[in-house]
């Protein structure tokens, strides 16, 4: 009868064994990276997210994720990437729709939320010097995103008839060969900055010599009225339901979102110099009044050629007013004045202003 037992219990122990082995296998087998996969559950995402004040996370399609298939880059062509790029800045600011244009450019691949800076600096022997593999790394995050429809726009979003996909063009793709490569994850670069400046330097470091190609940072900035206001919306789960006449009222979330906001934004600043980031700004507000001669400028900063059909393109996917979400939120006098006396202090934001 023990014995039955001892076995019973030797048994069970060689099955846990097994089904540990099997899931550590798989995990490895099937992950680019430690921190956050596109597979990860939505739980999983979403508090990685909310941890960089980043609410708002799609989920995969799961019929269009269901067929998902990847390619690894050819050689010549890892080759012939000649710049690299990532974004910094905060969430809710439009760096997303940058990045997704940049994305649909035929030489172009930016990964979507692949939040290369937390990964790196986490396991800083996964990329470093490794170029074939963090090449393919993101490209493969750009893949599977165009491929599962994680740029598409949802619930408020969808509803205006905005979406950051652009199916004709190259999201996900690219044709001939890729002159700059890189990863969009504005609101988490900085917070790899600010919890460790040193670690965040040293990353950087790494991924200019990994790269072996020019560095660049994209900064997107909003009006810090509309862009505080969004964060609100966002982080209180507000429907789009709110409007100039019914606004949103929540003083005190509003008081502290204001001054996440400006953490936020003395961190991105102080990140690029002290790093010595290669950095191009790019004002959310003068993209949408003139997205052609925005990304022309974008382009040419980062020595990447555009057409004319593409910068077309560019200019018909994109809204044609920017979305004033400081007039659906309730302010107060005090709190108005805080933000412009904030405003006052970085040139960068100083022809913003609330009304
Ligand atoms: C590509 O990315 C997807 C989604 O994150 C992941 O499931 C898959 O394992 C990756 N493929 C490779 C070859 O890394
Ligand atoms: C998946 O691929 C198969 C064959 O390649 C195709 O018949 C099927 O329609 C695809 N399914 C989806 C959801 O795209
Ligand atoms: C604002 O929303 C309220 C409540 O949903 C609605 O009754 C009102 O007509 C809306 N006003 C405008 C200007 O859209
Ligand atoms: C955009 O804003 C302008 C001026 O504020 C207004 O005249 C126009 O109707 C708006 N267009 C759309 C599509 O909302």
């Amino acid at each position: 009868m023990l014995r039955l037992e001892i076995r019973l219990v030797v048994f069970l122990a060689a099955l846990a064994l097994l089904f540990l082995l099997a899931v550590e296998w798989s995990v490895d087998g099937r992950r680019y990276g430690p921190a956050l996969s596109d597979g990860d559950s939505p739980r999983r995402r979403s508090a990685t997210y909310r941890s960089a004040g980043i609410v708002s996370t799609k989920t995969p399609n799961k019929k269009r994720q269901k067929n998902y298939s990847f390619d690894p880059l050819p050689s010549n062509v890892v080759e012939s990437v000649d710049g690299f790029l990532f974004f910094v800045g905060y969430a809710r600011s439009g760096h997303s729709i940058v990045a997704s244009f940049l994305d649909a450019h035929p030489n172009v691949v930016i990964a979507h939320e692949y939040a290369l800076f937390n990964r790196w600096a986490e396991t800083p022997d996964l990329f470093n010097n490794r170029r074939e593999f963090l090449f393919n790394t993101l490209f493969n995050s750009s893949h599977f995103s165009a491929q599962a429809g994680l740029r598409q726009g949802k619930g408020g979003i969808k509803k205006k008839g905005y979406s950051l996909e652009v199916p004709s063009w190259y999201q996900g793709t690219y044709e001939g060969g890729i002159t700059m490569i890189g990863d969009k994850a504005g609101g988490m670069t900085a917070q790899v900055y600010r919890r460790n400046k040193d670690k965040f330097v040293s990353v950087y470091r790494q991924l200019c010599s990994t790269a072996g190609v020019p560095v660049y940072a994209i900064h997107v900035v909003r009006n810090p009225y509309d862009n505080i206001a969004t964060m609100l919306l966002y982080n209180d789960h507000v429907k789009q339901t709110t409007n100039v006449t019914h606004k949103y009222r929540n003083i005190d979330a509003l008081r502290k979102q204001i001054k996440a906001y400006f953490v936020q934004v003395e961190s991105v600043l102080d990140m690029m110099k002290q790093a010595g980031l290669n950095d191009i700004t790019i004002h959310h507000s003068s993209f949408v009044k003139n997205p052609k001669g925005t990304m022309q400028r974008v382009c040419n900063s980062l020595s990447v050629t555009c057409s004319e059909s593409y910068l077309q393109m560019v200019a018909e996917h994109t809204f044609s007013n920017e979305s004033q979400s400081r007039h659906l939120v309730e302010w107060t006098p005090e709190l108005v004045k805080t933000v412009e006396a904030n405003i006052a202090k970085h040139p960068i934001l100083k022809h913003y202003k609330f009304k």
